[in-house]
């Protein structure tokens, strides 16, 4: 299962669902390129592609959930970093591990970033492009930074989404794009509940026929 979507989309939401639901393997990658853009803010020094490799040689699943992933100073490191198409690749064959080769108690996986269905996962049974309009991702973004308390506004957040949003949408390599074979879901007026209501419907319909 594939899933993109710009950030604060509500994707990771849904994605945590499915795989519950499905029993799948679940992987944010945007958390791997978030767990290099804090390297890159720890020790610019050090920061080159072998100590990238190295790191995520050695990454565990344990490493990415770790809070200090989620702020916003570490998303627009993230969103830097991730242009770079080196680092792209060095994710690349960790994502394609977890994608292909989920442990054995899954059913399979589900990944969600920005170029998984058009890059990653090209051939997933299911791929989904998640969006919903930036006022309400902001709205949303907020709030989770309040609860983790973040001392941010909610303008900054915004603006932050934006820019972020224009680069992941026009770099280079693994632009963010929907695939025309994705189905497309739009959160902005719906709860997490009934998104995931619609998103089920269109997965057991397919399964069922
Ligand atoms: O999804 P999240 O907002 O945590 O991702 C942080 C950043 O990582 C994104 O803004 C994007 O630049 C990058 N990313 C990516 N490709 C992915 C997932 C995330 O380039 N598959």
């Amino acid at each position: 299962m594939a899933i993109d979507s710009p950030a604060a989309a509500g994707a990771g939401t849904q994605a945590k669902l499915i795989a519950k639901n499905y029993n799948l393997f679940y992987l944010d990658t945007g958390k791997i390129y978030r767990y290099i853009g804090k390297l890159k803010l720890e020790d610019s020094k050090k920061f080159n592609y072998k100590f990238i490799k190295r790191k995520i040689n050695d990454l565990k699943m344990i490493y990415l959930k770790n809070k200090s992933l989620l702020s916003n100073e570490v998303a627009v490191s993230a969103s830097i970093i991730a242009k770079d198409r080196k680092i792209r690749n060095i994710v690349h064959k960790f994502q394609q591990n977890c994608a292909y080769n989920p442990p054995k108690k899954f059913r399979g996986s589900v990944l969600d970033g920005r170029d998984i269905t058009s890059i990653q996962v090209k051939d997933a049974m299911f791929k989904f492009y998640i969006t919903a309009n930036v006022e309400e991702r902001a709205r949303r973004r907020f709030s989770e930074y309040k609860d983790l308390n973040k001392k941010i506004s909610y303008a900054e957040v915004l603006k932050s989404l934006k820019k972020r949003d224009k680069s992941d949408k026009e770099r280079k390599f693994g632009p963010l794009k929907k695939t025309k074979d994705s189905i497309l879901i739009n959160t902005t007026k719906l709860s997490k509940k009934a998104c995931f209501k619609k998103i089920k419907a269109i997965i057991d319909k397919k399964l069922n026929s």
